[in-house]
């Protein structure tokens, strides 16, 4: 097979976009992608358009906004990890040399405030009452805190880092820093989970152009290498958070089993990587990625926090975009907005949130009803 290169990415500033629509929200990101790889739209021989809340034929309608050139731009889903479905096939196309360049793309458009839950939950969820995401993850919160002393001030020290980091972001939605003790006395949502320890959903598109390595270089000095782009679907019913069901049967949660698949792949381990981005949908669950990625052994998340190996100086940074907690979550296009910060962190673009050295990232998302996806990058030069 051959190898597949990111020469381009783009963003729009993920947050409330009230006055632009959203087939444009996806052609500012898709122009910044181009103008980054030095490229004409007329040379991408195939599109990929992740969304969730929007409507059928999103991807077909920014392509009305592009210029139609005529080429294939389905949409892909898969709940939050709807983007890495997209990236992953166009890696794929490209791999397997179909075509030599690619566009994935992702947008949405979505109000503040708690998720639609039907669109989400079964009846008996809504009936229990069990109608927001928040719940679930603060289930999860729970009973980590419960079996390895996890406690409330590591939650809120990994919102406190979200926020710093978000502040060196100009794309962040939330730029302003934020105390450890501002955190703890924001209006509690649900136990252990308080307002900003939480992600918002937002706004926003986020766009990657994926070529074949031969021909990289005409696009960019500093092509980054899709080294493995891993997505699976849970084998357990972990509805919308808790690897807990799944370990406590003695089996890899899907975060896990997704991970090792792309470590596999790419002949990559997690004591590679330089830099990571992880699905901070809230506070607590980057300490679980922490460990269920590899960074740590199970029950250990909160010591990293606690020392400061997973900030930008650290060890082993993590979320130096200020994650979803800082960025907010525009479910569709969320994903690229991780390969965005990854991509210029191998880059050594990344200004004041710059990890020194960084030549290897992983990007991790995870979606409803247990869409996991692991992308990991590295110096293609
Ligand atoms: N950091 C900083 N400020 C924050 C914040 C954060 N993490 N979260 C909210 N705020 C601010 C908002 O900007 C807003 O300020 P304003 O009144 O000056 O505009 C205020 O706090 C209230 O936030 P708002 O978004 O209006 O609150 P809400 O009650 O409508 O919703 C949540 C808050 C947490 C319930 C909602 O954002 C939520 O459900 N998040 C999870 C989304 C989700 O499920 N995503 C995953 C999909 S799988």
């Amino acid at each position: 097979m051959d190898k597949a290169m990111i020469v381009g990415i783009g963003m729009t500033r993920f947050g409330r976009h009230p006055d632009t629509h959203f087939t444009q929200l996806g052609a500012d990101a898709i122009e910044e992608a181009l103008s980054d790889a030095n490229m004409d739209f007329r040379e991408v021989q195939q599109a990929f358009c992740s969304r969730v809340y929007l409507p059928s034929a999103t991807g077909a309608r920014v392509m009305e906004v592009m210029g139609r050139t005529g080429i294939s731009c389905p949409d892909v889903e898969g709940a939050c990890g709807a983007a890495v479905v997209g990236l992953r096939q166009a890696m794929i196309m490209v791999e397997t040399g179909q075509v030599d360049i690619a566009l994935a793309f992702g947008v949405e458009k979505i109000g503040k405030g708690f998720m639609p839950p039907q669109i989400l939950y079964d009846d008996w969820q809504c009936q229990m009452g069990m109608t927001q995401n928040p719940q679930y993850w603060a289930l999860n919160a729970k009973r980590h805190m419960h079996d390895y002393g996890t406690t409330e001030l590591q939650i809120a020290k990994v919102a406190a880092k979200a926020k710093r980091n978000g502040a060196l972001n100009p794309k962040a939605f939330f730029q302003a820093p934020m105390s450890v003790e501002q955190i703890l006395a924001s209006v509690m949502v649900t136990d252990p989970l308080r307002l900003y320890m939480l992600c918002t959903p937002v706004d926003g598109a986020g766009a990657a152009i994926i070529c074949n390595a031969k021909i990289a270089y005409r696009y960019s000095s500093k092509p980054v290498e899709l080294a493995a782009c891993i997505h699976q679907v849970s084998r357990f019913p972990l509805l919308n958070a808790s690897s807990f069901c799944a370990t406590d049967a003695g089996n890899p949660s899907v975060y896990a089993s997704t991970s090792k698949a792309a470590y596999e792949q790419a002949g990559i381990g997690p004591e590679d990587i330089d830099v990571a981005e992880v699905q901070d949908n809230d506070a607590f669950s980057e300490i679980e990625y922490y460990e269920e990625l590899g960074f740590c052994a199970k029950g250990e998340g909160g010591q990293l926090i606690d020392e400061g190996v997973t900030e930008i100086d650290g060890r082993m940074p993590v979320n130096t975009s200020g994650g979803l907690q800082s960025r907010g979550e525009p479910l569709g296009a969320s994903h690229y907005g991780q390969i965005y910060e990854i991509v210029k962190q191998i880059r050594g673009e990344a200004g004041p949130r710059q990890v020194e050295n960084a030549r290897v990232g992983l990007a991790q998302v995870f979606g409803a009803w247990g869409h996991c996806g692991v992308t990991l990058m590295k110096r293609g030069w």
